[in-house]
């Protein structure tokens, strides 16, 4: 089960865009507002007691009316391409869960756009 939670807006968590609480319903003090273009992401750093399979739950909102696509990459390798469905407003949030194989201890997780639409808003991941 995915235990802890990473604020996008804390470091050592990385959001190149800016940090926004315009839109309700997020956890913590806001969300990461990427740049909308395929240099901008979210990134977290996530600490596994284990090596191996873990769940990893990022809870995102997407206002628009088209699915946004990204790509997953955990230490620096891209292995799954996750697509952020419309979440139907910017003050819906969902959860997307996700399996990853992460090393023991400090991992980092990068969520990147695959197209100049960028990235959902993120509010944060757990693992
Ligand atoms: C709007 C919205 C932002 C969102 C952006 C986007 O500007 O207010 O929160 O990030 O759209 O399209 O990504």
């Amino acid at each position: 089960a995915a235990t802890t939670r990473y604020e996008a807006e804390t470091s050592p968590a990385v959001c190149t865009g800016t940090i926004d609480s315009d839109w309700t319903g997020y956890s913590g003090s806001g969300f990461c507002n990427a740049t909308n273009s395929t240099s901008g992401y979210a990134q977290f750093t996530v600490n596994a007691a284990a090596a191996g399979t873990a769940t990893l739950n990022i809870r995102f909102a997407n206002g628009t009316s088209a699915a946004r696509p990204a790509s997953l990459a955990v230490n620096g390798t891209t292995v799954q391409t996750p697509s952020f469905e419309t979440t139907g407003a910017w003050t819906t949030w969902a959860t997307k869960t996700l399996t990853v194989t992460l090393n023991a201890g400090s991992n980092t997780i990068r969520l990147t756009p695959t197209t100049s639409g960028g990235l959902p808003n993120v509010d944060y991941a757990e693992a």
